[in-house]
């Protein structure tokens, strides 16, 4: 098949542009390059931002020019923090930028979407593993956009738009260490710069009701992640299918204390760890039901937390 894939420049689309040359796709970049490199790809790029005025007019000449098969939407912002001091940025790329992307598959007639969406969707939930069907409310600007994305995708079945929302839980890993995530925003490579700075990471709380009291989220590894838009995009290809949502997770949930353990295996360094405040908007636990995108796909990730952050430290 033919995919766009936007945001294919970053830290995932990057993983998920390989993945589908290695199925055997053939991949077209669009990526604003605000966090994306183009060294992490091999194949054409347009430098475009989707929130952008003429945004549509040139997804339409590229959609033209190109005949897409399916579209993977993943350029947005994703700082949770950001989205609470700037959350007109993040309304108008996000979203704005979906917008744009949907009028112009509307007006080309390309109707296969795989959209990126996210845990944070759920906000704070209560439960052991968190259904698609668990009514969340986001507890941000970032989830609220991810939310209203899936709505938009939702809302776009009126004119046969045929779409998949990702829910993805904790991305972490890589591939290689060219398509490493070089922000350290996220708890693994946050630790990875510390102990290598050789300096004690932070636990954010060790008072929470799980068994070793810091907070517990479901880790997965970005190449599987990768995997699961080509299963989506397949899925997508088949007659008939509906709109669907689906975690992508591993169902396994692991403590910070238990990533930080993961990490001095990882690295052979019995580094310090220091233990802080809580911080705030965190959810005790976050684990992704995984059985509708077993069952519906039929995929299954293949990387366990040893792996995930073994990968984040080679690769680091
Ligand atoms: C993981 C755990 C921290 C840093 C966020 C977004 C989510 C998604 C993924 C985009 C938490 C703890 C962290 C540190 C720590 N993003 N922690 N010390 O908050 O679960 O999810 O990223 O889609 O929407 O909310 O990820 O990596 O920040 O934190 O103890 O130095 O590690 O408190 O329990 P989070 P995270």
């Amino acid at each position: 098949m033919k995919l766009l894939v936007t945001g294919g420049a970053g830290y995932i689309g990057s993983h998920v542009v390989k993945a589908a040359q290695s199925a055997g796709h053939s991949c077209v970049v669009v990526d604003n390059l605000s966090t994306g490199l183009t060294s992490r790809i091999d194949c054409p790029a347009l430098e475009l931002d989707l929130a952008s005025r003429d945004a549509s007019a040139q997804l339409v000449q590229l959609m033209r020019e190109h005949n897409f098969d399916s579209v993977i939407h993943l350029a947005a912002r994703k700082q949770v923090g950001e989205s609470v001091q700037k959350p007109e940025e993040y309304f108008l790329d996000n979203l704005g930028g979906l917008a744009n992307l949907l009028l112009a598959m509307r007006e080309v007639g390309l109707k296969s979407l795989v959209f990126s969406s996210s845990a944070a969707t759920y906000g704070m939930p209560d439960v052991d593993k968190v259904t698609e069907d668990y009514p969340g409310v986001p507890i941000n600007p970032y989830g609220q956009t991810k939310l209203i994305g899936e709505m938009m995708l939702k809302n776009a079945e009126v004119w046969g738009l045929r779409g998949v929302n990702l829910r993805y839980f904790n991305v972490a890993g890589a591939a290689s260490q060219e398509l490493a995530d070089t922000a350290a925003l996220n708890l693994i490579p946050i630790a990875i710069n510390a102990v290598k700075a050789g300096k004690a990471p932070v636990v954010f709380g060790t008072d929470y009701p799980t068994p070793d009291g810091s907070c517990i989220r479901d880790y997965v590894h970005v190449e599987d992640l990768a995997l699961a838009h080509l299963a989506a995009v397949d899925y997508l290809a088949g007659a008939n299918q509906e709109f669907t949502t689906f975690n992508v997770g591993t169902g396994v949930g692991a403590s910070v204390i238990e990533v930080l353990d993961a990490l001095k295996r990882a690295s052979g360094i019995d580094f310090e760890v220091a233990i802080g405040e809580r911080r705030a908007g965190d959810p005790p636990r976050l684990v992704a039901d995984v059985s509708r995108i077993d069952r519906v796909l039929g995929f299954r990730t293949k990387h366990d937390l040893a792996s995930i952050v073994q990968s984040a430290w080679d690769a680091s």
